[in-house]
Order: structure tokens, then sequence, then C-alpha cells
């Protein structure tokens, strides 16, 4: 299996309804190929986890390179893996919200730190760890059968 991590930069007026509908075609493309992944966008930039069979990773991140809704695209990742973060994902989309519009419980709940706030550009390789840090959180939710929690603390698409 292989993994990737990438950050890039959205298109100009690139709005919650585009992204809610790129979450959608991602999410059932993959389905069929068996990728999975997640997809972080900050209201400026997105990062994106993909996972799976090698030769459907590659060839669906070939069509993402193309894809005219964003540029700057900056491979972070690329390794090979036994074992799937986001398994049963596909693509989940989440949105990150401004520190000001989490509640107190989200807070508290999340790993979030002040990364979230930052160009993830300007992070350099060190942006992936948030995507290594999502995928405790699932984990932690999964093993507490508390998964509902993901919608509180996150925009999912
Ligand atoms: C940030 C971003 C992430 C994307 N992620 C995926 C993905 O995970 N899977 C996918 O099939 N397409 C993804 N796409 C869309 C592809 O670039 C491309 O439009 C799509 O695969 C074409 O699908 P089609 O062959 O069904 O027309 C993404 C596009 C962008 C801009």
């Amino acid at each position: 299996m292989l993994r990737l991590i990438y950050t890039s930069v959205q298109v100009p007026g690139f709005d919650r309804l585009a992204f809610e509908q790129l979450c959608e075609q991602a999410s059932q493309n993959n389905r069929n190929l068996g990728i999975e992944g997640l997809l972080l966008c900050n209201g400026m930039e997105f990062m994106q986890c993909l996972e799976g069979p090698r030769e459907a990773v590659s060839s669906v991140y070939k069509k993402i390179v193309k894809d005219p809704r964003h540029s700057d695209i900056r491979l972070l990742v690329s390794e090979t893996t036994e074992e799937l973060m986001f398994e049963k994902w596909s693509m989940v989309g989440l949105g990150t919200r401004p520190q000001s519009a989490l509640s107190g419980e989200s807070i508290a709940y999340t790993l979030l730190d002040h990364r979230l706030y930052r160009p993830w550009k300007s992070l350099g390789l060190g942006a992936a760890d948030l995507i290594y840090e999502y995928a405790k959180v699932k984990a932690e939710l999964e093993k507490a059968g508390e998964m509902g929690l993901l919608s509180k603390v996150f925009d999912v698409y």
C-alpha cells in the first residue's frame, strides 16, 4: 500500500459548496478504488492524505495534480505502509474552523494547536504531522465509540 500526503493552495473563490462537491466526488471515486484518506481545508489551502493500493493511489494523484481547483502542490510524504490510518473513510473532508468558533469542549477534545492557524505551506514537511495527529484522533474516537464527536469538533464533509 502507498500513502501520499501533500499540501496545495486553493483556487480563488473556492467555497464551502465547492469543497462539499469535491469531497463527494473524491469519496465516490475512492470507494471504487479502495482508496482511503483525509482532505483538510483551512479556507486557503488543502492538505490531503491518500492511501491504498499503490497503482490506484498513483493514478488518482496524477489526476489530482492536474486539477485546476488548486495549485502549488507540494508532496510531503510518499511512503509504503501495511496499515491504513483512514480505513473506511474513502475521503472525509474536514474544514478547520478559527479558534474563536470552537466550543470549550471541542478545544479540550482536539489535539489542535497553533499549527492549524498558520499557512500549512509555511510549515514545510512538518505539516504532515497534522495528518498523523488526525489519524490518532480518529483511532481514539473509534476506540471510545465516539465517532459522533467528530462532527461536533470539525465541519465534516
Ligand atoms: C484537493 C483535491 C483533492 C482531490 N481528491 C481526490 C480523491 O481523493 N479522489 C479522486 O478520485 N479525485 C480527487 N480529486 C479530483 C480529481 O482531481 C479529479 O477531478 C477526479 O478524480 C476526476 O474524476 P472523474 O475521472 O470521475 O471525472 C481531488 C481534487 C482536488 C482539487
